[in-house]
């Protein structure tokens, strides 16, 4: 029988990944997979692959691209296309901090703004950085990404009290702070595709309404946005059912929309039921994109258990010696 090749069947959809160079060509059977099923990469942000802030300006207006353009040419390579990720985005807040390491936590708090983007900067000096961060990074990589994360995580997890995170952009640019950025982007580049990322927003909820009505309002108000990205890092038995519908409202509004980070963290024991369940969990969130229309495709947070951001959380459809697990069928099926 022929081998299943998921980035085939998901045509036209694109099926991807967070691509991560400290594996690329060091894990054989990382970069067999990562070559073979995906149509997409994200950089991830592991020593010097990724997009975002911290190692591509990690000083004011020394740009450091060495990362980025290798996943790019890698990427090209196998004929993927890419996903930039991300301009404005502060503190990765950890959902259940007690699953993680402190090494983690401590490694994922620290990965996101250079030290030099500060609250000693004054409103004019901080956005005059980042629309010199933003400028530089989609000229230089002008015609070569798909799609970008131009907001990541921005909208605040007390609504709706509270509409957006409060962080250093909101600290000093209010209501603005999603707007700035998302027209630099398209000053900058007018192909790109503009995306506002987020997680917690994947079902109907109060966070995903919150979400709704300021991109609904960003459409009254002309501000530039071409895409909705859903995280969905969830943990096991746990993919909102109201997935598709959700889906479906924000690609009503004349917008792309994307799932762009999954995994499944089963947080207990890998038996028969758990991965069972694993595999429903990805087939529920690959089936909602296909039946969304203007879902343009589906990223997961990774390749094989072994190189997951989250220890030990047995989370992708490849298993740490590199072998398909059920989710891997549940995905190639709902495709
Ligand atoms: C994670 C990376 O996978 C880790 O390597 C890093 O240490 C922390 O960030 N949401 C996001 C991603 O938007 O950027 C995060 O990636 C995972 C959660």
């Amino acid at each position: 029988s022929r081998p299943i090749i998921i980035r085939n069947l998901a045509r036209p959809r694109y099926f991807g990944t967070a691509a991560n160079t400290t594996f690329l060509y060091n894990d054989q059977a990382y970069t067999q997979i990562i070559s073979t099923q995906f149509s997409m990469m994200t950089p991830e942000n592991d020593s010097m692959n990724f997009l975002k802030w911290e190692n591509i300006e990690p000083q004011q207006n020394v740009f450091n691209f060495t990362g980025g353009d290798e996943i790019v040419r890698f990427a090209k390579s196998v004929n993927a296309r890419v996903r930039g990720h991300t301009f404005e985005w502060q503190v990765y807040e950890l959902l259940d901090s007690s699953s993680l390491s402190k090494r983690l936590i401590m490694k994922a708090r620290g990965n996101q703004l250079a030290p030099w983007v500060n609250d000693s900067l004054t409103a004019t000096q901080l956005d005059r950085a980042l629309e010199n961060h933003i400028k530089t990074v989609l000229n230089h990589y002008r015609g070569q990404l798909y799609a970008f994360d131009v907001i990541n995580e921005m909208i605040s997890d007390n609504t709706p009290n509270e509409t957006f995170k409060d962080n250093i952009w909101t600290r000093k640019f209010g209501e603005i702070a999603m707007p700035k950025a998302l027209q630099y982007a398209r000053e900058t580049d007018k192909n790109i595709k503009i995306y506002i990322n987020d997680y917690g927003t994947e079902g109907i909820n109060s966070k995903s309404d919150t979400l709704y009505s300021v991109v609904q309002g960003f459409i009254r108000d002309g501000v530039p946005v071409d895409g909705i990205g859903f995280q969905c890092h969830f943990y096991l038995g746990q993919v909102p059912t109201t997935i598709a519908e959700n889906m479906q409202r924000f690609a009503d509004l004349g917008l792309d929309v994307a799932v762009t980070e999954v995994d499944i963290n089963m947080r207990g024991p890998e038996n028969e039921t758990a991965l069972a369940q694993q595999a429903q969990d990805y087939w529920t969130i690959v089936n909602a994109c296909v039946s969304t229309n203007r879902c343009v495709g589906v990223t997961i947070w990774g390749v094989s258990d072994d190189h997951s951001w989250l220890p030990n959380g047995n989370v992708l459809p490849w298993n740490a010696q590199k072998q398909p697990k059920p989710a891997f069928y549940a995905i190639a099926d709902a495709f």
